[in-house]
């Protein structure tokens, strides 16, 4: 299974909203099409999401170039208004931002460079290709820091772990950040097993990490979200490590709904709580997690489960997509850089500026 591909011009996606039981792929030939992709989930994860986006661009160039385009301050206009386009999509998901801008100012380099857009596309191609090789280092690294963190903390011995959402391989370019550390202690042999939580109202945490854990031979047990505090106190859980949507200048961490819970019930019970993160998920234009502007999504998304209803059709809803854990009940943010101990303004800044 491969999240994304490149080839041909074409964005192969793997369809997350199948799995586990189908493996199907969606090929995307127009930008619209990996916007579509992102909407509904088929590719998600903060880092798969940049990707994709980073790829859309791409796909956009090619096709405002082709429509005649020779003027490079309409196809730049035409590009900017796209990335506009893809970056609403998501909006807490900062690395979909990210990206977007990386290859903006890509853009405007060649452009300054005199440029024209054929050749601009052909660089952005070449951006696109390095975001994505990039995303495999750094979750590289994250594994490494994080395993060593984690072992450290705990006093080298096999670790018990929980984890929520997806923060896997399907959730980046390969091994994944929060799972890229699960991954490493257990080829260190040092993972006693893996609770993931099964993360309602989408089930990411049932469909994708439970699976991917599996398919890997790595030892996982599936709990649902309300099981979560008594596995932490009853199982020995020696730490809690999940991924993260954006995280502010002070440490306070957006990500999946439940995770925020997961922290409070952590912190009670003294379990250490880790997020693993690229860099890139980083927004220190924000002060604090308040800021963070929280995703709202469709509300049959609660009212069903995979389509099959389990409540009053027109039922009142509420369905954010994600919370933010405060930088207090977080023990480290491990990221391909570092870890950063004890997260809040000053670590955090002293962090960026070393
Ligand atoms: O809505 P999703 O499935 O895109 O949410 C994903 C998460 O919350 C992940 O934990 C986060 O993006 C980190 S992925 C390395």
């Amino acid at each position: 299974m491969k999240t994304l591909r490149w080839e041909n011009k074409t964005l192969i996606v793997l369809d997350q909203t199948k799995l586990p039981s189908e493996e199907v792929y969606r090929r995307c030939t127009s930008w619209r099409e990996v916007r579509e992709a992102i909407s509904v989930l088929a590719v998600r994860g903060a880092p798969a999401i940049g990707i994709a986006a980073a790829y859309a661009v791409v796909l956009a160039a090619a096709e405002i170039q082709a429509g005649g385009s020779e003027k490079t301050t309409a196809f730049i206009a035409e590009l900017e208004e796209i990335a506009a386009s893809l970056a609403a999509v998501r909006p807490t998901a900062v690395n979909l931002h990210w990206a977007l801008r990386r290859m903006m100012k890509a853009v405007e380099a060649e452009s300054a460079a005199g440029r024209t857009p054929a050749q601009i596309t052909t660089a952005l191609e070449r951006e696109a290709v390095r975001i994505h090789k990039d995303d495999i280092a750094i979750n590289g690294r994250i594994s490494k820091f994080g395993a060593e963190a984690l072992l450290e903390e705990a006093g080298r011995k096999r670790l018990t772990l929980l984890t929520h959402c997806n923060a896997g391989a399907l959730a980046t370019a390969e091994i994944g950040t929060a799972l890229g550390v699960v991954r490493a202690l257990h080829e260190q042999n040092c993972l006693e097993r893996v609770y993931a939580d099964e993360t309602r109202p989408l089930l990411q945490g049932a469909r994708l990490t439970a699976t991917e854990l599996y398919a890997d031979g790595i030892p996982v047990t599936l709990i649902t979200d309300n099981m979560a505090a008594w596995v932490m106190k009853t199982k020995k859980v020696d730490a809690v490590i999940v991924g993260a949507d954006r995280i502010a200048a002070n440490g306070d961490t957006a990500n999946k709904i439940g995770t925020y819970g997961l922290s409070i019930a952590a912190k009670e019970l003294g379990v250490p709580f880790y997020v693993a993160a690229p860099t890139s998920t980083f927004d220190v234009s924000m002060q604090r997690g308040e800021e963070i502007p929280i995703e709202e999504r469709n509300h049959d998304e609660v009212r069903q489960i995979q389509g099959v209803p389990v409540a009053l059709k027109d039922i009142a809803v509420f369905n954010p997509a994600f919370d933010v854990t405060p930088h207090e009940n977080i023990r480290a943010i491990i990221t391909e850089r570092g870890v950063i101990e004890a997260p809040a303004p000053e670590s955090v800044a002293k962090f960026f500026t070393v």
